[in-house]
C-alpha cells in the first residue's frame, strides 16, 4: 500500500485520486489542519499528526506499507519569514518523525514534496537540477534542508528516494471532483478565478516594474494532474531500482501575471477587475524550470502545458465547488 501522508490537501488529493485509479491501494494520513476531509475520496483515511510520533507509528503497524509519499508542509513563504520556528518544526522537523518510522519499519521508498523555492533567486533561467540552491526564505531552507537529510539517510540507511521540486501548482482535476483550495488563499489563478465570480472586487497584481516584457512576474504553471502522474512515475523508477534522484517538475514555459489574468478573462468570459500595487517581498522576476531531466529518466511528458486549459480545468471545479 502507499501511504500518502499530507493527501487530503491539494496536490496530495490528485496523487491519491490519479494512484487508485491506476489500481493503487491508497492510506491518506492527515492531520486536516489545512486538509479537506472531503478531498479523501479514494482509499483509507487515517486522521493524525506527524508531531505524534505514535500516531505515525500507528499507521505504519496497522498497514503493510511499500512507499511513501509526503506532501504535508505549511507553504506560505511569507509566513515562513515572520515565523520561521513554526516552518522548521513542522517542515522539518516532522518530516524526520516521519523518516524515524520508515527506517524503524523498514520502509525503503519515499517520495518527497520539494520546491523550485530552493534554487532562491535564479542565477539562470530555466532552472536545471544543477543550478545553485540558496534558498532566501525558511520555507525554501526547510525543504532544502530535507533534501540533504535525504542524501545523507540514503547514502547511510536503506532508503531510496525522489525529491520532485515543483514550480507553479496549478488547475485541478479535469473530472472536477477536487481542486485547488487554500484556506487563507494567496495563489493567483484562484484569486483571480475568485474575481471573475465576484466573490472579490479585483484581483491585485503585486508589481508591475519588474524587468520583463508585460513588466509584471513571469511563472512556470504546470497542471496537478502532470504533477500527479510525474509521482507515479517517480514510484515506478524507484520500485523499478532506480537511484535515489531530484528532478525539477515544470512546464518549461514562463506566464506573467498579466498573462494569467487575460487567459482567465478568455476562459470565464468575465471582466475580470485589477489593482495594480506594489511588489510582494520575496518575488524573483521570473521563475522557470528545465524538466528535461524528468522527461529523460522519468519518462514524464506533461499534458496539459496549455495555460488556458489549466485555467479552465481550475474554473470549472471552482464553479461546482460552490
Ligand atoms: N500574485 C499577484 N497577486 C496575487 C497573488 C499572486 O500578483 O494576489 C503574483 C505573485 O506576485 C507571483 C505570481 O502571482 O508573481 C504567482 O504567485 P503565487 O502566490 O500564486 O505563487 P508563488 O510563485 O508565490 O508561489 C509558488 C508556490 C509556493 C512556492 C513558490 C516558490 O505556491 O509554494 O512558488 O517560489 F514556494
Amino acid at each position: 500500500m502507499i501511504l500518502i501522508v499530507g493527501g487530503a490537501g491539494y496536490i496530495g488529493a490528485h496523487v491519491n485520486k490519479e494512484l487508485s485509479r491506476q489500481g493503487y491501494e491508497t492510506i491518506v494520513f492527515d492531520n486536516l489542519s489545512f486538509g479537506h476531509a472531503d478531498f479523501v475520496k479514494w482509499g483509507v483515511f487515517e486522521e493524525g499528526d506527524l508531531n505524534n510520533i505514535d500516531d505515525i507509528r500507528g499507521v505504519f503497524k496497522k498497514y503493510p506499507i511499500d512507499a511513501v509519499m509526503h506532501f504535508a508542509a505549511f507553504t506560505y513563504v511569507g509566513e515562513s519569514v515572520d515565523d520561521p520556528q513554526k516552518y522548521y518544526l513542522n517542515n522539518l522537523g516532522n518530516t524526520l518523525n516521519l523518516l524515524r518510522v520508515m527506517l524503524e519499519e523498514g520502509v525503503k521508498y519515499f517520495v518527497f514534496s520539494s520546491t523550485c523555492a530552493t534554487y532562491g533567486t535564479p542565477e539562470e533561467i530555466p532552472i536545471t537540477e544543477n543550478h545553485p540552491q540558496k534558498p532566501i526564505s525558511p520555507y525554501g531552507k526547510g525543504k532544502f534542508m530535507v533534501e540533504q537529510i535525504l542524501e545523507d539517510y540514503s547514502r547511510a540507511y536503506n532508503l531510496e528516494y525522489v525529491s520532485l521540486r515543483y514550480f507553479n501548482a496549478a488547475g485541478a482535476d479535469p473530472e472536477a471532483e477536487i481542486g485547488e483550495l487554500h484556506v487563507p488563499e494567496t495563489h493567483l489563478i484562484p484569486l483571480t478565478l475568485d474575481a471573475a465570480a465576484d466573490k472579490r472586487k479585483h484581483i491585485k497584481i503585486f508589481g508591475t516594474d519588474y524587468p520583463t516584457a508585460d513588466g509584471t512576474c513571469i511563472r512556470d504553471y504546470i497542471h496537478v494532474q502532470d504533477l500527479a502522474d510525474a509521482h507515479i512515475k517517480a514510484l515506478h523508477y524507484l520500485q523499478k531500482g532506480g537511484s535515489s534522484d531530484v528532478f525539477n517538475l515544470g512546464n518549461g514555459q514562463g506566464f506573467s501575471v498579466r498573462e494569467v489574468i487575460e487567459s482567465a478573462r478568455k476562459v470565464t468570459g468575465k471582466d475580470i477587475m485589477v489593482e495594480e500595487v506594489d511588489r510582494r517581498p520575496g518575488d524573483p522576476p521570473v521563475l522557470v524550470g528545465s524538466s528535461d531531466k524528468a522527461r529523460d529518466i522519468l519518462n514524464w511528458q506533461p499534458k496539459y502545458h496549455e495555460l488556458s486549459t489549466i485555467i479552465e480545468t481550475a474554473w470549472k471545479w471552482h464553479q461546482k465547488r460552490d
